[in-house]
């Protein structure tokens, strides 16, 4: 068998590495209550060994760590991985941060953040490294009946594709698929515009679950359609069939609005920043691209993951499509922007019916992360006053402060925002300041728990802007307790920087 060997190569050692590399997963908050009993029985009656109180996951922390830390768990139970990982470019990719609400007469407040980094100075050697351990914990994660699927480019895409040969073995690969998308203006006459990136399937065995579902078919091409009909409820048609020998001018209607797809997609657009579900993530994957994959590979409430999940394309199809998922990032932003795709999924689009709004509440998941939380935030550089960027530390140690006003009457309570202070404000360059015209301009989600217990967030009631719908309300729902006592009422605010302050209150009910 030929395998690809480098200098530094780390053998495979999956026991070592599960427990050099295993970090406690600490849950951090629980968001939706768990399922209920009528979906809780149809998750029982699909598959055995369903696990009860099933929450979906969402995880802050390397995903080596996360990996290990799930094998206990999940060794032989992810029915599908899909991954998106750095392709070794190297550069940066950024994030798009706005500010405060829309104001139509000027053009929006936009900065750019980090997202995260794909330059590896290290070498090719460390990334291979890197992957190649990844790629071994997510084998022994991957069921028997799983399937896998790597997304890359040119890059590195053939050094992964020798690596995933070696792990999963060279019989288990499907295919190599070539994601074509149209590019953007490129200045390059030095060589052909790259245009494609390709996406490596390999399953765990031969007994694989695959489905042929008319939901993944790739549209007919133009030529085809101008040689079909279409009836006046738009399905196809072509006039022609026999009988005894002769040629007839019948209808004949085609079975499906479009063909099995083939190994070239190029059907899908890349994602622009105009449409729904864009997420100002300058990677993030269309919700198409990962449609066709799940629906593809794996069936309803089966369990599909993505251990780097970035602004959560795979967590919002598999939610949307009714399967269970776990996801990881090691960027707290990544984390913070997943959370609120999920929260606002009933606004997003339907995947089966193209023109409506998904519409349905999200499943309840939890955020884990593997590290006790740190408390200061590296501002990122775009918020900076130019000539301090470089020249002193940057790390903030005090939180920011709020205030609320709690009202209470008899048993039900409401909390108004009132007031958020940033330390260090003189850091903060005059761009950014200019642009925050009110308090609450800074902020960017804050959550209530209303009864809350140590060291574990219930989110009961939440209020965040997205790309598209900027307005945050200031003034919560009313919570309605149903028994007197003393309780603790935990607040959680995220601003635009990416601070997260929680301030905790007691209060009496009478
Ligand atoms: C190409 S992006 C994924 C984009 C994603 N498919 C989407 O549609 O938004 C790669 C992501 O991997 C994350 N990442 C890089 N190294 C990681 C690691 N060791 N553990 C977890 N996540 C990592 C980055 O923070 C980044 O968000």
């Amino acid at each position: 068998m030929v395998k690809l060997n480098w200098n530094t190569k780390i053998p495979p050692d999956i026991n070592k590495l599960k427990t050099q590399n295993f970090e406690p997963l600490l849950i951090v908050e629980k968001l939706g209550s768990p399922i209920n009993e009528k979906v809780e029985s149809s998750r029982q009656v699909k598959s055995s060994g369903i696990i009860r109180d099933w929450y979906n996951q969402l995880i802050w922390g390397d995903n080596i760590s996360v990996m290990s830390s799930l094998v206990k768990q999940f060794a032989g139970k992810i029915n599908l991985i899909y991954i998106d990982p750095p392709f070794a470019t190297g550069g940066d990719f950024n994030l798009k941060v706005q500010i405060g609400e829309k104001d139509h007469s000027k053009k929006h407040a936009l900065l750019n953040q980090k997202a995260y980094s794909d330059n590896w100075k290290e070498g090719l050697e460390f990334y291979l490294n890197f992957m190649y351990q990844r790629l071994w914990l997510m084998k022994e994660l991957l069921s028997d009946k799983g399937s896998i699927y790597v997304h890359l480019d040119w890059h590195v895409g053939h050094y992964i594709k020798i690596l995933m040969d070696e792990i999963f073995g060279a019989d288990n690969f499907r295919n190599e698929i070539i994601w074509a998308y149209p590019a953007a203006s490129v200045k390059t006459r030095n060589f052909f515009i790259r245009s494609f990136d390709i996406i490596l399937f390999y399953t765990k065995s031969e007994n694989y679950v695959f489905n042929d579902d008319p939901k993944i078919y790739m549209e007919y091409s133009e030529r085809v359609k101008n040689a079909l009909k279409r009836d006046e409820k738009g399905i196809y048609y072509y006039r022609g069939g026999s009988h005894n020998g002769k040629k007839l001018s019948r209808k004949v209607y085609i079975t499906h609005n479009g063909i099995f797809p083939r190994d070239v997609w190029n059907d899908i657009p890349y994602i622009r920043a105009n449409t729904k579900e864009y997420q100002g993530f300058s990677t993030q994957k269309p919700e198409l691209l990962l449609k066709r994959i799940i629906l593809a590979s794996s069936n309803e409430h089966d369990i599909v993951a993505d251990f780097f999940c970035g602004s959560g394309t795979t967590l919002a199809v598999a939610e949307k499509l009714q399967r269970r998922w776990i996801g990881c990032d090691v960027t707290k932003h990544a984390i913070h922007i997943v959370k609120k795709r999920i929260l606002d999924i009933s606004n997003s689009k339907s995947l089966i019916k193209k023109k409506n709004k998904y519409n349905k509440v999200y499943q309840p998941f939890k955020t884990l992360q593997t590290k006790v939380p740190i408390n200061h935030q590296r501002i990122p550089q775009d918020f900076l006053q130019r000539k301090i960027q470089n020249s002193i530390e940057l790390n903030i140690l005090d939180n920011p402060e709020f205030s609320v006003d709690i009202k209470i009457k008899n048993k039900e309570v409401i909390i108004e925002m009132q007031d958020y202070i940033i330390p260090h404000i003189d850091l903060i360059s005059e761009n950014v300041k200019t642009q925050v015209k009110r308090f609450s301009d800074w902020i960017d989600f804050w959550a209530i728990d209303f009864n809350h217990i140590p060291e574990m967030f219930n989110t009961l009631w939440v209020s965040f802007r997205t790309p598209k719908n900027r307005e945050l309300k200031l003034i919560s729902s009313p919570y309605i307790y149903e028994n007197s006592g003393t309780y603790t009422i935990s607040i959680k605010v995220i601003d635009i920087l990416g601070t997260e302050s929680i301030q905790n209150y007691e209060i009496l009910i009478k």
